[in-house]
């Protein structure tokens, strides 16, 4: 089970505060659970996986089985909450060199995550020789960037393998019922799976929008589903000592004495996406009505030779929140060495995962001095089961800190802005 360390934070704030905090927390657990608060018709994601959507968990499977072994790619395409938690997903559980052709799966690249032409380039060459299928996610079905995406491969795949074929090499995931997407994949008869109505695209990871990729990838959706079970089984609890109630409360303390930047931090690069979806989880759910905590991300050990300096010494407006990792079984030790020229003969024996551990240890102590309050999240592994707990985790902290903040965690109103600015540039007509 995951465990959240909060003290090196609490020392930061006052007790009376905390406790009080964590009443506020409670509060906002209820008002989501019992359906109370702004956004309420949007709390699907608590339910899964759900039986019902049991039907669609065999449906990933049996399209993971038909791509295994006849599509060498897969090309998934989304954009925000209809990538980010695959994409997070994947860089976590793949082998940190795996490329095409290295295992029996198919190699799961993305698109329709940006406009980039030379990227789209690069893909179509990519794809030429290749046999490859697709997996478009777009709840709205209209969102410009995977729309352009998928008309361009879409377009591809009919002139290479024929329209026929190219039914069985498309999934839709897309809303049940409305949207282009969706009558598209009606008119050209591809496959489609479902994002329930009533689950954001940031919420979604376990839904088909997270499920069907790493399921391609021959990953174990059982367990990633597991795993959020039996998160949800310890965290949707009113008790104080929940890890949810503590961690919604501590940020929420830390924003309002001015902490106003939450670091995400890794020492793994395999959790380098975890950040990113992070980001969006909490930026999209929070940062609203000029209020929430600035979410960003930092990659340990790397960026301590880049921003730890601006940790320790700049500006005292952030707080960590560290997730860490044990490694696998196997060890990698540091072999000693006759001449010691490079001085590291007191390591001998030593595994790198000693090391990283006195790393993050060390680093710890020395933001706390530096004033920099310190919460970390440690998980057994890397693995299907200990990122489905902590996918549900961060996804319930989400939704209670925004109902602490007292703002909607399910709705996006800001990001239409810069839409109706690309549109109208676009000469997109009314
Ligand atoms: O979390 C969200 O709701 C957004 O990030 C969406 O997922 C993102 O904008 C993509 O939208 P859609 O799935 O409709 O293409």
């Amino acid at each position: 089970m995951l465990q959240l360390y909060t003290e090196l934070a609490e020392q930061f704030v006052d007790e009376k505060e905390c406790v009080a905090a964590k009443e506020e927390a409670l509060s906002a657990l209820h008002t989501l659970l019992e359906g109370t608060g702004r956004g309420s018709n949007m709390r699907g994601w608590l339910n899964l996986p759900n039986p019902l959507e049991r039907k669609e968990i065999e449906q990933c499977k049996m399209i993971a089985q038909m791509w295994n072994g006849t599509m060498d790619v897969v090309v998934v395409i989304g954009i925000g909450g209809s990538y980010l938690g695959a994409k997070c997903a994947l860089e976590a559980f793949s082998h940190s060199f795996a490329s095409a052709g290295e295992r029996n799966s198919p190699h799961i690249v993305f698109a329709g995550y940006s406009l980039s032409e030379d990227y789209m380039a690069d893909l179509l060459g990519y794809l030429k020789k290749k046999s490859y299928a697709i997996i478009v996610i777009s709840k709205s079905g209209t969102t410009l960037e995977p729309a352009l995406a998928f008309r361009i491969l879409y377009n591809e795949m009919v002139a290479r393998f024929g329209i026929e074929d190219t039914r069985r090499r498309i999934v839709a995931v897309t809303d049940a019922s409305k949207g282009a997407l969706k009558s598209m994949a009606d008119r050209y008869g591809f496959m489609t799976l479902t994002i329930p109505d009533d689950v954001g695209g940031r919420y979604s990871v376990l839904s088909a929008v997270g499920l069907l990729p790493i399921a391609v990838a021959g990953f174990d959706i059982e367990a990633l589903l597991g795993g959020a079970a039996q998160a949800k089984e310890q965290m949707v609890k009113f008790e104080q000592d929940n890890p949810v109630i503590r961690y919604a409360a501590l940020r929420n303390l830390m924003y309002r004495c001015g902490k106003k930047i939450e670091v995400f931090i890794n020492y793994h690069p395999k959790l380098k996406y975890l950040g990113e979806w992070l980001k969006q989880l909490f930026a999209e759910s929070e940062g609203k009505e000029h209020k929430g905590l600035f979410p960003t991300t930092l990659d340990f050990t790397a960026d301590l030779h880049s921003v730890g300096q601006y940790i320790q010494d700049g500006e005292r407006i952030m707080f960590e929140t560290a997730v860490l990792a044990g490694s696998k079984e196997v060890e990698v030790a540091i072999p000693s060495s006759i001449d010691n020229m490079d001085g590291l003969n007191y390591l001998t024996g030593k595994t790198l995962e000693d090391i990283n551990r006195c790393a993050e240890a060390g680093v710890r102590q020395a933001h706390i001095s530096g004033g920099v309050p310190n919460i970390y999240i440690e998980m057994e592994r890397i693995d299907e089961w200990n990122m489905g707990q902590l996918f549900f985790f961060f996804e319930l902290s989400c939704a209670v800190s925004a109902y602490m903040l007292g703002v909607n965690p399910f709705d996006q109103p800001g990001v239409e802005v810069y839409k109706r600015n690309i549109y109208r540039l676009l000469g997109k007509p009314q």
